[in-house]
């Protein structure tokens, strides 16, 4: 299989809605605590929904990963850099994944409210309330949440100094237009 110079129309909008739906919840997350509780019911709904298609999405993405070649390291960046960006991207997809799975965690023990995703998934039936647990899960959740930020703020800095410091393809190649030099 040869090496492409940028990624395809299905990696690009998987990279971008994931992406987006990512950052909101991970900033309206944030307020949820402070809402009264049926204003937080009715946010969790759609809360958990969209963490739940964040889910679907990445399995997608892993399933687009194991059948696909991604576009390779480029000629600028030194050994260090590229076993970082490893890591980095590793570490993103597997976060990605955590998170949304112990919302459902959370989800299923939670005591205070039912939890319904998009008015479809009934996680709140599935397993008998427990404080104890939920409030685990709600820690790890939460924790986790915090990592994710750090990783996402970190791969965007990292995609700007691409572009504008090391000015080479690397951003360039995932943006919905993005021209690549051969
Ligand atoms: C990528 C997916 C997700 C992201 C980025 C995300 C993000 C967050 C964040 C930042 C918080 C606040 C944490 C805190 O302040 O300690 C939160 C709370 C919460 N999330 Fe998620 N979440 C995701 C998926 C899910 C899913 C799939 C569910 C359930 C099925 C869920 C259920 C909850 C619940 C129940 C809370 C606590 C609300 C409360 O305080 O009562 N989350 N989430």
């Amino acid at each position: 299989m040869t090496t492409p110079l940028k990624y395809d129309a299905t990696a690009k909008w998987l990279h971008w809605l994931i992406g987006v739906i990512v950052i909101v919840m991970l900033v309206a997350g944030r307020t949820l605590e402070a809402l009264p509780l049926d204003e937080r019911t009715q946010i969790i709904m759609v809360h958990s929904g969209l963490g739940t298609l964040v889910l679907v999405l990445m399995i997608v993405r892993l399933a687009w990963r194991r059948s696909h070649t991604p576009p390779g390291p480029t000629a600028e960046m030194s050994v260090r850099q590229i076993r970082l960006s490893l890591w980095m991207h590793h570490g993103l997809y597997a976060l990605f994944i955590l998170q949304p799975l112990l919302g459902i965690a959370q989800a299923m023990f939670i005591t205070d409210y039912e939890i319904v995703a998009f008015g479809l998934i009934d996680y709140s039936g599935l397993a008998e309330n427990d404080a104890g647990l939920a409030r685990t899960f709600h820690i790890l959740h939460g924790l986790n949440s915090l990592i994710l930020s750090l990783l996402v703020i970190g791969h965007i800095l990292a995609a700007f100094y691409h572009h504008f410091l090391q000015k080479d393809d690397v951003m360039r190649r995932m943006l919905p237009f993005g021209k690549v030099e051969s």
